[in-house]
């Protein structure tokens, strides 16, 4: 988006009063200094602007969200809500993914369009691949798109070895979400979701799963979305992928992808090589590793006062990233091998 246009919205959320739009738009101002590598100047800015930045949805429901659900017995929280907003600017889908993202801000955008036809917006997603390529990032995303708060579960205190209280937590936590509009996170969902087949199960595993059900069959919200993440949809239990209103791949970038992304990262940073190089060199690693290894590059050529990276940085770097990955993957070979 061109600076005119931030502008232009900074100044009509002033006009109407609308912290929430104001906040948005500076915060995308702030997220654009940032890509462009003007840390200085985003510091600033977000200095000016203090964090206090308004409950979104929260206040207008006047349901609560300060009072979380929480474990009876451990007085752990089940969910916390994010407010910090997650630098999303920098997010690449891959084109297929794109699609079904586009898709799905679509349908919400039509939803009265869709509801005068007896039909529904996509509220229930599965984000589904390796890590580091996406899926937590595209959740924070959308909450973006939505002006929602994310609606973190906390999976360790949602599975309790109390019978029971697994179904119950699941119950009060979507409940929480189908009274509060947020983007409700379930990262790791295989751990609730897992296959009811599994040999090694004494019966807690399907009293999990069918809670689960159970809590998504009776979900539904006009303006919620519930997202579960996983790395591994095929550990899934089948009935709980049917759950979902779509399944969406977040597969390891391609060769554009990566280029894009390298391009992305490196925006003014003076490179003394070939982007096209680096996201080669950069190739079988996820968008988080890429993001690692150029990172640390460029804060080694902070820290030596040069005033352009190299590609000797880049491949230091890279070096230093997959020395540990490689010798315990040597390591699982050898005892594998005894
Ligand atoms: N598609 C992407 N585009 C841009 N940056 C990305 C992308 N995927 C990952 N990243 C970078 O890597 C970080 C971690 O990504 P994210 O948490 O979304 O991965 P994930 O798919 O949820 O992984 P996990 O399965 O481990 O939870 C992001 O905060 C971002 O900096
Ligand atoms: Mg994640």
């Amino acid at each position: 988006m061109v600076e005119v246009e931030r502008l232009l919205m900074l100044f009509r959320a002033f006009r109407e009063r609308d912290d929430t739009a104001f906040y948005k738009a500076a915060e995308s101002l702030i997220a654009e200094e940032l890509t462009a590598n003007h840390h200085g100047l985003a510091q600033e800015l977000q200095e000016a602007l203090g964090q206090s930045r308004p409950r979104r949805n929260a206040s207008k429901s006047g349901n609560g969200l300060s009072t979380l659900p929480r474990d009876r017995r451990s007085g752990e929280q089940l969910i916390s809500v994010q407010e910090r907003p997650v630098d999303t600017s920098t997010l690449i889908l891959t084109p297929g993914t794109e699609q079904q993202i586009r898709r799905v801000i679509q349908e919400r955008e039509n939803r009265l369009k869709l509801a005068r036809c007896g039909y529904h917006p996509k509220s229930k997603l599965l984000f589904w691949g390796p890590p580091g390529c996406g899926k937590t990032l595209t959740a924070h995303y959308l909450a973006e798109e939505f002006n929602l708060p994310v609606g973190l579960v906390h999976l360790s205190a949602l599975i309790s070895s109390f019978l029971g209280d697994t179904a119950s937590h699941l119950q009060r936590v979507f409940e929480l979400a189908k009274a509060s509009p947020m983007v409700l996170l379930l990262d790791e969902i295989d751990a609730v979701g897992k296959n009811r087949d599994d040999p090694n199960d004494v019966g807690e595993l399907k009293r999990v799963v069918n809670g689960f059900l159970q809590a998504m069959d009776s979900f539904f919200s006009t303006e919620s979305i519930v997202i579960g993440a996983s790395n591994h949809q095929y550990l899934l239990d089948p009935a709980v992928w049917r759950r979902f209103d779509d399944v969406i791949l977040f597969p390891m970038p391609g060769p554009k992808d990566r280029l894009q992304f390298v391009e992305r990262l490196l925006n003014g940073v003076s490179y003394e090589g070939k982007m096209d190089s680096v996201a080669k060199k950069l190739a079988g690693l996820s968008f988080a590793d890429i993001e690692r290894v150029l990172v640390e590059a460029v804060k080694t050529q902070i820290l030596q006062d040069r005033d352009n990276l190299t590609p000797s940085d880049v491949a230091a770097q890279l070096k230093s990233f997959k020395q540990p990955r490689s010798m315990a993957r040597k390591r699982s070979e050898q005892r594998a091998d005894e």
